[in-house]
C-alpha cells in the first residue's frame, strides 16, 4: 500500500462520484497566496453555499428599498419567512411539516424544551444525559435542575462507557432506563456525540425513554444534514439543532426545534410563548390573549434574524437537490476511505469513532499524543480541522463539498507531521 496508489485511486473514486459538482456551489477557503485549504471542518462551520450572499443581498436590498414594507412586499416576505424553511428541514430531520420550525439558536431552543418537557413530580426528577455532554447541553441541563430548586449533584445521571472506552452502547443507556427510570423524568442524548463522532440508534433511545415513561429529546447539532435522524419515526418528544455545521447557514445562523405532533395544539400546550407564535391571522390585532399558530411554528417567540436566516434557503436548496440519502451513501464512502487510509498509512494513530458506519456520520476523532500541536502543524501545511482537548483530533469529510483527493490529502500530511514531530 502506497500513497502514490492511493492517490489514484481517490482520483478515480472522485470522477466517479456523481454528487462531485455540488462542490461547485461552495466558497472555497484559501490561504494568503489563494491557495485552496483543504477543509475538512464542516462538523464546526460548514461552507459558504455561493448562493447564500445573493440571498443576503436580495433582503437587503428589500430592507433599503421598501423598509417596512417588506414584511409583506419583499420578494420572500418577512412575516411568514420561516415557512421557507419547513420543507427542507422536514425532510433532513424525517419529520411532519407540521412538527419542525427554524428560531432562535441551539441552547435557547433547548431551554425552551426543558421548560416545556421538564416537569420533576414526586420521585421522578432526574435527567439523564452523556457523561461528557457539550459543555452548553450540560450547563442548560443543570442551571434548569437548580432553577426548580434541585441539586444536580443528585438529579443529574451522566452516563459513562463501560464496554467500550469511548462509546456509550444503546444496551447501556437501555440496561439505565430499566434501572433507574422510575426516578428519570426527561433524556436527553446527542444524534451524533460531538467529541467522538458516535452516531446514536434514536428510535431504540426514545422506545427505551418511553417504556421506562421518561420524555425525550435529541440535540442534533452534529447530526441535521450528516446522518438520517428520522425524528418523527423514531417517536421523539423534541428535538434541536443549529444550522451552521452540515447545514451551512453561516455563523450563529438560526437554529430549530421538533416537536412531536402528540404534544402539539392548543389543548396540550405547555410552552413559553411570544407574540411570533401567534395564530397569524389574528397576531395583528394585538389582542392580550395568546392563540397558538398551528404546529411548531407556535413555539415561535420572536420575528426571527432575517438576516442570519436568509443563508439556510440557500443551503436547504442545495440538500433538497443533492438529496440525503445520495449525500449519506458517499459520506459513509469518503469516512470509509479515511479510516482505510488512516489504518494502512498512519497506524500510530487510534481512531475512537466507532468503525461500524451505522454508528457515525462523517467526522472520525483521532487520538494523537500532543493533538494540539499535530492540529497547529496540520494548519500550518493548509488543513483545516479541529481539536478538543485533551488529545482529539476532529476530522469531518462532508460529501457536499469534499472530494476524496482532500481526504488523501489530508492523511499524506498528517502522516508527514507526524513523522516529523515523533
Ligand atoms: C452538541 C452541541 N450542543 C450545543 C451547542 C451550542 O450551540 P449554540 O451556541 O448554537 O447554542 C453546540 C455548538 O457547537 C454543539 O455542538
Amino acid at each position: 500500500m502506497s500513497f502514490t496508489a492511493t492517490l489514484e485511486c481517490a482520483r478515480g473514486l472522485d470522477e466517479a462520484d456523481v454528487l462531485a459538482g455540488f462542490r461547485e456551489r461552495f466558497e472555497m477557503p484559501h490561504d494568503a497566496h489563494g491557495t485552496p485549504l483543504i477543509y475538512l471542518c464542516g462538523h464546526s462551520l460548514g461552507l459558504m453555499p455561493r448562493a447564500a450572499r445573493t440571498l443576503v443581498t436580495q433582503e437587503l436590498d428589500d430592507w433599503g428599498s421598501l423598509g417596512v414594507l417588506g414584511h409583506e412586499s419583499a420578494r420572500r416576505p418577512w412575516i411568514p419567512y420561516h415557512e421557507n424553511f419547513v420543507a427542507g428541514l422536514a425532510e433532513l430531520t424525517g419529520a411532519r411539516a407540521h412538527e419542525v420550525v427554524a428560531m432562535n439558536s441551539l441552547t435557547v431552543n433547548l431551554h425552551l424544551m426543558l421548560a416545556a418537557f421538564y416537569h420533576p413530580r414526586g420521585k421522578r426528577r432526574k435527567i439523564l444525559i452523556e457523561a461528557g455532554a457539550f459543555p452548553s447541553d450540560r450547563h442548560a441541563i443543570a442551571s434548569q435542575l437548580e432553577w426548580h430548586g434541585l441539586d444536580p449533584h443528585r438529579t443529574l445521571i451522566e452516563l459513562a462507557p463501560t464496554a467500550r472506552e469511548d462509546a456509550v452502547s444503546e444496551e447501556e443507556i437501555e440496561g439505565t432506563l430499566q434501572q433507574l427510570g422510575a426516578e428519570i423524568a426527561l433524556v436527553l442524548w446527542p444524534g451524533v456525540q460531538y467529541r467522538t463522532g458516535q452516531a446514536f440508534d434514536l428510535a431504540r433511545i426514545a422506545s427505551a425513554a418511553h417504556r421506562a415513561r421518561c420524555l425525550v429529546g435529541f440535540d442534533l447539532a452534529h447530526s441535521i444534514g450528516n446522518t438520517q435522524p428520522a425524528l418523527a419515526l423514531s417517536g421523539a418528544d423534541f428535538a434541536v439543532w443549529c444550522s451552521y455545521k452540515y447545514l451551512n447557514a453561516g455563523p450563529g445562523a438560526i437554529g430549530g426545534c421538533f416537536i412531536h405532533e402528540r404534544h402539539l395544539g392548543t389543548a396540550s400546550r405547555s410552552h413559553l410563548a411570544g407574540w411570533w407564535g401567534h395564530e397569524p391571522t389574528t397576531r395583528f390585532l394585538m389582542r392580550p390573549e395568546f392563540h397558538a399558530a398551528a404546529g411548531a411554528a407556535g413555539w415561535q417567540l420572536s420575528n426571527p434574524s432575517v438576516l442570519s436566516a436568509a443563508p439556510l434557503i440557500a443551503s436547504l436548496e442545495i440538500f433538497s437537490e443533492a438529496r440525503l440519502v445520495r449525500l449519506r451513501a458517499k459520506s459513509l464512502q469518503l469516512t470509509g476511505f479515511l479510516e482505510f487510509l488512516l489504518e494502512h498509512l498512519a497506524p500510530a494513530v487510534r481512531i475512537i469513532t466507532p468503525a461500524e458506519p451505522a454508528e457515525r456520520g462523517c467526522q472520525l476523532s483521532l487520538r494523537v499524543d500532543g493533538a494540539r500541536h499535530v492540529f497547529e502543524r496540520l494548519g500550518a501545511a493548509g488543513v483545516v480541522c479541529d481539536w478538543r482537548e485533551p488529545d482529539t483530533l476532529r476530522v469531518a469529510p462532508v460529501p457536499l463539498y469534499n472530494r476524496f483527493e482532500d481526504v488523501w490529502r489530508f492523511s499524506e500530511r498528517l502522516v508527514q507531521v507526524l513523522g516529523s514531530t515523533a
